[in-house]
């Protein structure tokens, strides 16, 4: 098969001179004549800070690619920064998606490498390789090395959490807060967490579409570069054998990435992302797959926000593949990677270096990982919980509501010392969904009232129809689907009511009749909020984005489109 390049560069007609003509600029006459194009799609941004380094990964894939006789082509492709856009990263996720998929589809390329990090940005790319079905591979930029602080190491994002709230608890000062703020990003690279670019970078390999052994390299550490390279040279030939994300991207291959999620102890915000790519891939994935394929599975990794350690640690230990070695009899063996081999058949040499850090089956940090599905009146079409983030004792609770209708109206009220609240409350939190807010922030692990965190008490049953970050920790209930916003139930609560929370039972409930809630008015405050007046993106987003139970993509970029441009250009 003829590369799809040669659409634009074969021949000598006006078209083709004109294609040619304006990319020389000093390339050989060999480049337009059965040399494959490969474009590194990259999401460097200096306003993406942990993406910043990738122009140099991008250069080591460039200088593979050129070695195996392609010609590598640098697309700056749209970033995403999870800690400095507003409202929230993932109302651009589909955005991102959708320009990268279009921008590869009308180019003329055979193939692509994909350079993320940031949270969103490696779950965007797989969303638009998946759509476009172009031979790809994806290069994780890797975390960040380990900051210190009064000599102890800082969990980027779960110990900003921490210590905000133990500054709000009257346990540690301003000052000694602010202090910590410049050790804790420490080097290039991503959240040294196990949070959502950690989850993502690692499941991108899981999934098979990284050269094994790449996910989880530090950003600093030279191997990346080498891994960049290789990565590059292994883009030249995905083309040469066609190997397109169609093929990788099987439903094995995401069951797998479930197995590893709960070994990993990875982020809840993977459950919207794997939905996500699957639905571009018509790839059958459901919400129920979450739980029936990943709970049971040891939480084996001793990372925060679950456990002690953080990224450096768990690539020294053995890495990604000493993990998958660990529960390699829950592994689907028909999953293959870009190599076209099984994973497991990556896993042959893998080695655990520190039983500290990656648990044996037999020692895990957790018998009983994943994610619990949860059902029930307030939920029709789910939502999840992460036990192993959980309190024990709050694991199954009774307790009265109270009802928040906005992030606005949660920072307005919740530390307000007569606010009724006690511990065996239950925080909701609404407003929050892919249409309420609009774009489903990560608010869902509310902080708790100052004057119960200064009674001692850490942990509360919370629920919310948003997201919580991946580096985030507690007994709480998210992504709860139907949204408020979009009529779900959870917009009828009252304050005061009782609220039922089962994991074990799979259960989230409000101890209210059916016809009592069904005659209830949903709250004025989250209608309000959804008849907001709306313009370009956001409109677009909010007329047609899915629910969380399906992975909150458009409804009208579910399945695969491929690579065919049906019009020239002239
Ligand atoms: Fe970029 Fe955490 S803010 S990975």
């Amino acid at each position: 098969m003829g590369l799809r390049s040669a659409q634009w560069y074969g021949g000598s007609d006006r078209n083709a001179y004109i294609h040619r003509a304006w990319m020389r600029r000093g390339l050989p006459d060999s480049a337009f004549t059965g040399r494959p194009h490969i474009a590194i799609a990259n999401t460097a941004s200096d306003l993406t800070p942990c993406n910043a380094h990738l122009g140099e990964v991008a250069h080591s894939v460039a200088n593979g690619v050129y070695e195996a006789g392609g010609i590598p082509l640098h697309l700056p492709v749209v970033s995403l920064g999870e800690t400095q856009v507003r409202p929230t990263a993932m109302l651009w996720r589909n955005m991102a998606a959708m320009a990268t998929e279009e921008m590869l589809r009308a180019n003329p390329i055979d193939g692509v490498v994909l350079l993320g990090g940031c949270d969103k940005t490696i779950p965007a790319l797989l969303m638009a390789a998946a759509s476009v079905d172009l031979p790809a591979v994806v290069v994780p930029g890797g975390p960040m090395l380990t900051g210190h602080f009064r000599g102890v190491p800082l969990g980027c994002g779960t110990d900003v959490w921490r210590l905000s709230e133990e500054v709000r608890a009257g346990t540690l000062s301003q000052e000694a807060f602010l202090k910590s703020e410049s050790a804790m990003i420490r080097s290039r690279g991503h959240c040294n967490t196990m949070g959502t670019a950690s989850t993502m970078g690692l499941l991108a390999e899981v999934l098979g579409m990284t050269l094994p052994g790449t996910a989880g390299i530090p950003a600093p550490d030279s191997r990346l570069l080498e891994a960049a390279h290789a990565t590059g040279v292994l883009a030249v030939e995905l083309v040469a054998h066609q190997r397109r994300p169609s093929a990788v991207l099987s439903r094995a291959a995401f069951l797998n990435a479930i197995v590893a999620l709960a070994a990993l102890g990875g982020s809840t915000n993977a459950v919207v992302h794997l939905l996500a790519i699957a639905g571009r891939l018509g790839v059958a994935l459901t919400l129920d797959d979450f739980d029936r394929t990943g709970s049971g599975v040891p939480l084996l990794v001793d990372l925060q926000p679950a456990g002690r350690h953080l990224m450096d640690d768990l690539y020294r230990a053995g890495g990604l593949h000493a993990v998958l070695a660990e529960v390699r009899d829950l592994l689907d063996a028909t999953a293959i990677t870009v190599t076209g081999r099984p994973l497991v058949d990556h896993l042959r040499d893998a080695r655990v270096h520190d039983r500290e850090v990656i648990r044996p089956r037999t020692a895990p940090l957790r018998s009983d990982a994943g994610i619990a599905v949860l059902y029930g009146n307030l939920a029709p079409d789910g939502a999840i919980i992460k036990p192993a983030a959980a309190s024990r004792h709050l694991l199954h609770h009774r307790g009265p509501a109270v009802v928040f209708d906005s992030v606005e109206d949660l920072h307005a009220r919740l530390d307000d010392p007569d606010l009724a609240v006690t511990a065996d409350s239950v925080l909701i939190l609404r407003g929050c969904g892919p249409k309420g807010y609009p774009g489903m922030p990560e608010v869902a692990n509310l902080p708790l009232p100052a004057k119960l965190l200064a009674d001692g008490v850490r942990d509360m049953v919370r629920i919310c129809d948003g997201r919580m970050s991946g580096t985030a920790y507690g007994t709480v209930v998210l992504h709860v689907a139907p949204e408020a916003a979009a009529g779900g139930p959870l917009a009828k609560v009252r304050t005061g009511d009782t609220i039922v929370l089962d994991v074990a039972g799979r259960r989230i409930d409000v101890d209210v009749p059916d016809e009592v809630l069904a005659a209830r008015e949903p709250a004025s405050a989250t209608v309000r909020a959804f008849a907001t007046p709306r313009r370009g993106w956001e409109r677009l987003y909010v007329d047609t984005v899915r629910q969380a139970d399906t992975g909150a993509d458009l409804t009208f970029l579910t399945g695969a489109s491929g690579d065919r441009v049906s019009r020239e250009s002239h």
